[in-house]
């Protein structure tokens, strides 16, 4: 887990937080901060636009992920979300990102 500051959400972003929690929260926690044992923080220079663009995230969940960069084993695609979908998480994320020197 890491710590953040956590900025207002709103929009698009807001729309992505309640899909992220659904769907995402479980393995990468509340606000993409990490789980033990479980998933890494996406609030983490390595999935900033840089490193991980907006593709690598809709591939990683239409396709999963192979483990590469951690320990917690590998990441399953993750079925029922459109395209749509992945776009309003990534806002989310991204908002986050920024709010954390993470751009
Ligand atoms: C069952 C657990 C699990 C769920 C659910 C999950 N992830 Fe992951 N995810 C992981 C793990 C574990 C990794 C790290 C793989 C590695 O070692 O590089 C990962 C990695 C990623 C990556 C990095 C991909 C890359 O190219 O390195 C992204 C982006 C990502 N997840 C986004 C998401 C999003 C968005 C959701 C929800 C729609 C989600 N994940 C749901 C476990 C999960």
């Amino acid at each position: 887990m890491v710590a953040i500051r956590m900025p207002a959400i709103a929009g698009n972003a807001a729309i992505g937080q309640r899909v992220f929690e659904v769907s995402c929260a479980s393995c990468h926690g509340a606000n993409a901060v990490g789980v033990e044992g479980a998933g890494p923080p996406l609030i983490h220079k390595i999935y900033e636009p840089s490193h991980h663009a907006d593709e690598a995230f809709h591939r990683a969940v239409s396709q999963g992920v192979r483990s590469h960069h951690w320990q917690f084993g590998d990441m399953p695609p993750v079925e029922g979300l459109t395209r749509g979908d992945v776009a309003m998480v990534i806002a989310y994320i991204r908002e986050i990102q920024r709010a954390n020197g993470k751009n």
